[in-house]
């Protein structure tokens, strides 16, 4: 993994993003293919196929700029509630992206972690997943985490259920239990939590992405859709971001 804060004080792609605080770890809910093709007549499967061009451009556009880590919401726990043919239609999406970019991410020294229940995916979709897990994984560059079949309370439950296991076989005791210990039983665990995560679409929530990871976050939201979402939005996210003063419940920090 690239080491945190290596980006920040480095000047990036001159004139677009550099200085101070540039943020590591970039969480994004990819929202709004679904309306992005209502507006236009089409069905909703042809909003995520141009949401996966968006995904495709911004993951490029972050590997420029020197993000550390990239998280991408792409299929939630309750998404299996959309009609048959709009789910089969995303369970590709993972197996389509690979075979299309997987050399360009090996090439970018790029590596993929998974987050969500991955055994419950059709087995080609999951075949696919570790592959590219395996391919990737000696990668230093930056992590492209893709969370699939993923919901933020449940991995909060899988952790517990995991460490109270180890509890009763003796392996933690009840006092080792922290929220470092927690952490470390998440689908994130060798991720610090995102800097910044971007929402495009309009709607203000978190929608169970990344519940635990996201306490001090700081949140950016923007109206457009995410397949009209561009690098621009992006750098415009990151240049907000870094005006921010993060305070983790301190006082300011900034002058
Ligand atoms: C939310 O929009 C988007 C999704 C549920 C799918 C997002 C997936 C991709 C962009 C591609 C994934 C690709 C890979 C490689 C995993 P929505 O359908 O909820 O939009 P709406 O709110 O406008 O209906």
């Amino acid at each position: 993994m690239p080491e945190k804060g290596k980006a920040a004080g480095k000047s990036l792609l001159p004139g677009k993003i550099g200085g101070e605080n540039i943020p590591f770890h970039i969480a994004i809910i990819m929202d709004g293919n679904g309306r992005w093709a209502r507006k236009r007549g089409l069905p909703r499967i042809a909003g995520h196929k141009r949401g996966m061009d968006t995904l495709i451009k911004i993951v490029t556009c972050a590997h420029a700029l020197g993000i550390g880590a990239l998280s991408l919401y792409a299929f939630s726990t309750e998404n299996w509630k959309r009609p048959a043919l709009e789910v089969d239609f995303l369970m590709r999406l993972p197996e389509e992206y690979l075979r299309k970019e997987l050399d360009r991410l090996m090439e970018k020294d790029i590596r993929i972690l998974a987050a969500g229940e991955l055994g419950q995916l059709p087995s080609r979709t999951q075949l696919a997943i570790e592959e590219a897990l395996i391919k990737t994984g000696k990668n230093k560059g930056m992590i492209l985490n893709f969370a699939v079949n993923y919901g933020g309370r449940s991995e909060i439950i899988r952790a517990i259920k995991d460490i109270l296991l180890l509890v009763r076989k003796g392996q933690y005791r009840e006092e080792d239990i922290s929220e470092d210990l927690l952490a470390k039983h998440l689908y994130t665990a060798n991720l610090p939590d995102p800097d910044l995560l971007i929402r495009p679409s309009g709607e203000v929530r978190v929608s169970n992405f990344m519940l635990w990871q996201l306490a001090y976050t700081e949140l950016w939201f923007t109206d457009t859709l995410w397949p009209d979402f561009t690098e621009e939005h992006f750098l415009q996210a990151i240049r907000d971001y870094q005006a921010r003063d993060r305070r983790f419940g301190n006082i300011q920090t900034k002058a």
